[in-house]
């Protein structure tokens, strides 16, 4: 948890995305026909999808917004190709919804970079105010050309009073028909934001996909799958999103509906098979000598009952409290360790992007936190006490589309911050779940196994070690639902998530001292570079305080923090 900041974060996700810009200049038609493009698969979970138990509007293919119903459409016709620029200088592809069912309208195109299996969905829409003059749809009154090459972007001109949700994409000059796309009544329209690019090439023209700008479980807005295109000197179009203007829940699961999704996706958590800081149970935790100190009063730590409902539940983090590992040399050696026969998960259920999709959010308690590893160039660093800590929370997070129970993507938390991976890119076992690796002594999460070096580059970094070894938790076998406030009453949260302080002491060691430790072993031409390692660490990461629990973090109620 501890060694990772958003600075060398930003580094791996730089890296992780120019790992294969194998790009060569070959000319469109050698690309065509020597190498299918990933985009040519369509992405398929492993299995198929169960049939969820009945209840509510979850998984019924439809959603109304208030006067607008709207369904998923993932079914599409090519439209247009283009070969470069974008991710990978792939390029992309531009699709139109087909199969829209009767009395539903397409709000706009959907585009895809290349380098990646089709895996999509653009939102249909249906008036169902049956108001002639005052309805939540509308024929766009024009076009406007954004992109012209051999395809076509276009921006519909929305009525007074309406939007345009999504651009229309043809492949020839002639301007779309104005009946083939739907504008939006303003009022059910949110604010949005770019959201991953699409395609681009230095000749102007950007693709991104969008995403509401205010996420999380209160927040309206909804995502339509189309896109935004700006063209350097003509049309730049921020597009809105939707909004859930009633506040729609009914399409949320329903308590077996989330032991059924459970059933089918349940994460396997793999640690490193080298790791001698397992999870294990909260209250195994409590149970095992856990203690709870006072600020001025540090010499009367006291025990904490299995649920923790003797624990502080007033207040924020401010320092007045503490957890620690019990103050019995041999019973802290044996905490350390956690027990992974206890251990389960902790689940957090809610309500996302306008209730259009469910994040599960799986919660692993670690009671210690080991040191940090460093690599420069090829040797290994230890760095002595160096990221150590008691108390460790680490999460992954599920997101299923509410309008099938599909699993899209998941999130994997890593330090501070964390990256979302999308279904058609992870590993799966046994049907639909997806494996998840918990790294050697920080236990960040990664989608995949192998040495990730966390840093500015060059060669130095911290070690990211994970592996598929015998030691795994099945989030399934053992899990806990500890909050899903859409739910009400049914959900009753422990005590112990209301404790706002942290869960380990700030760190006892001296940093000044376990750096020179560290330096003093090192082969001289490596002292300066370790010094200048060190010192382009972020100062939380050597005086780190120690963790808050799962309610306290980034972000709790709001869209994971990536
Ligand atoms: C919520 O949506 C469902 C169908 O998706 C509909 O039957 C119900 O009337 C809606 N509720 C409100 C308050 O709009
Ligand atoms: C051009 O667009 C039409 C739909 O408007 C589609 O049916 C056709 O396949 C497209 N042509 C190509 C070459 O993709
Ligand atoms: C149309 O309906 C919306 C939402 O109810 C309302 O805000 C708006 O004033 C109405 N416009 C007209 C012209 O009646
Ligand atoms: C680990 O947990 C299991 C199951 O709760 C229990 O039987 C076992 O005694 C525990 N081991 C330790 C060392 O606490
Ligand atoms: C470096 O450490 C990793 C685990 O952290 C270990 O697997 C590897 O063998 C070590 N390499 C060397 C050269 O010691
Ligand atoms: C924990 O906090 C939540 C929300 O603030 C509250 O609804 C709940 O009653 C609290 N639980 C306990 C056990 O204090
Ligand atoms: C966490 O979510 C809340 C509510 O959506 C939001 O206001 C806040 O900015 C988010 N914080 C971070 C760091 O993303």
């Amino acid at each position: 948890m501890v060694l990772l900041s958003q600075l060398l974060f930003a580094f791996f996700f730089a890296l992780g995305n120019c790992l294969d810009s194998s790009s060569s200049p070959t000319s469109l038609s050698e690309k065509d026909s020597t190498n299918p493009l990933p985009i040519d698969t369509i992405f398929k979970l492993p299995s198929p999808l169960p049939t969820w138990p009945p209840g509510g509007g979850f998984a019924s293919g439809r959603l109304d917004l208030g006067g607008l119903e709207v369904c998923q459409i993932s079914s599409f016709t090519k439209i247009w190709a283009t070969h470069e620029g974008g991710p990978d200088n792939l390029g992309a592809t531009f699709f139109e919804p087909s199969q829209v069912p009767e009395g539903f309208f397409m709000l706009g195109s959907y585009a895809q970079p290349n380098n990646k299996a089709l895996f999509g969905w653009v939102l249909a829409g249906k008036d169902t105010t049956g108001d002639p003059s005052n309805g939540t749809l509308k024929q766009p009154i024009d076009y406007t050309l954004v992109w012209s090459s051999d395809g076509y972007i276009w921006l519909p001109t929305p009525p007074d009073g309406y939007k345009a949700v999504g651009c229309v994409v043809t492949n020839s000059s002639d301007k779309p028909s104005l009946d083939k796309v739907r504008c939006v009544r303003s009022d059910l329209t949110d604010l949005s934001e770019p959201d991953g690019w699409i395609w681009g090439t230095d000749k102007g023209i950007s693709v991104y996909g969008l995403r509401p700008s205010t996420r999380g479980v209160q927040a309206l807005g909804v995502p339509t799958g189309t896109f935004m295109a700006s063209n350097s000197g003509a049309v730049a179009a921020a597009l809105p999103c939707l909004k859930n203007v009633k506040a729609n829940l009914s399409s949320m699961p329903n308590p077996s509906q989330i032991q059924a999704l459970l059933q089918s996706y349940s994460p396997l958590i793999y640690l490193h098979p080298d790791e001698e800081y397992l999870p294990s149970s909260v209250s195994w935790f409590f149970r095992n000598g856990a203690l709870l100190y006072k600020k001025g009063d540090e010499s009367n730590p006291v025990s904490i009952d299995p649920t923790g409902s003797n624990l502080p539940m007033d207040g924020s983090n401010d320092g007045a409290y503490w957890l620690d590992l019990p103050a019995d040399q041999a019973a802290r050696e044996q905490v350390k360790k956690g027990n992974l026969t206890d251990a389960g998960v902790y689940l957090h259920v809610k309500s996302m992007l306008g209730a259009t999709f469910t994040d599960i959010a799986v919660w692993v308690f670690y009671p210690f936190n080991g040191a940090a590893k460093a690599r420069f160039e090829l040797i290994n660093v230890s760095l002595g006490k160096i990221g150590e800590h008691v108390g460790d929370w680490e999460h992954v997070t599920l997101r299923v589309n509410n309008f099938n129970g599909q699993l899209t993507s998941v999130y994997f938390s890593q330090h501070s911050a964390g990256v979302w991976v999308s279904a058609s890119e992870l590993e799966f076992q046994g049907g639909n779940k997806p494996v998840t690796y918990s790294a050697l002594h920080s236990h960040a999460f990664s989608p995949k196994a192998g040495l990730v070096l966390e840093g500015n580059g060059g060669g130095i970094g911290i070690r990211r070690d994970t592996a598929k070894g015998e030691t795994v938790v099945d989030a399934g076998a053992r899990f806990l639902e500890v909050a899903g406030e859409y739910l009400g009453s049914v959900v009753v949260e422990p005590p112990w998530l209301n404790y706002t302080r942290e869960w380990g002491p700030k760190i006892d060691y001296n940093i000044v001292d376990e750096t020179n430790n560290v330096e003093k072993a090192l082969p001289f031409f490596l002292k300066k570079k370790f010094r200048k390692f060190i010192g382009g660490l972020p100062s939380e990461v050597l005086g780190e305080e120690g963790p808050t629990g799962p309610k306290m973090k980034d972000n709790w109620s709001g869209d994971e923090r990536t």
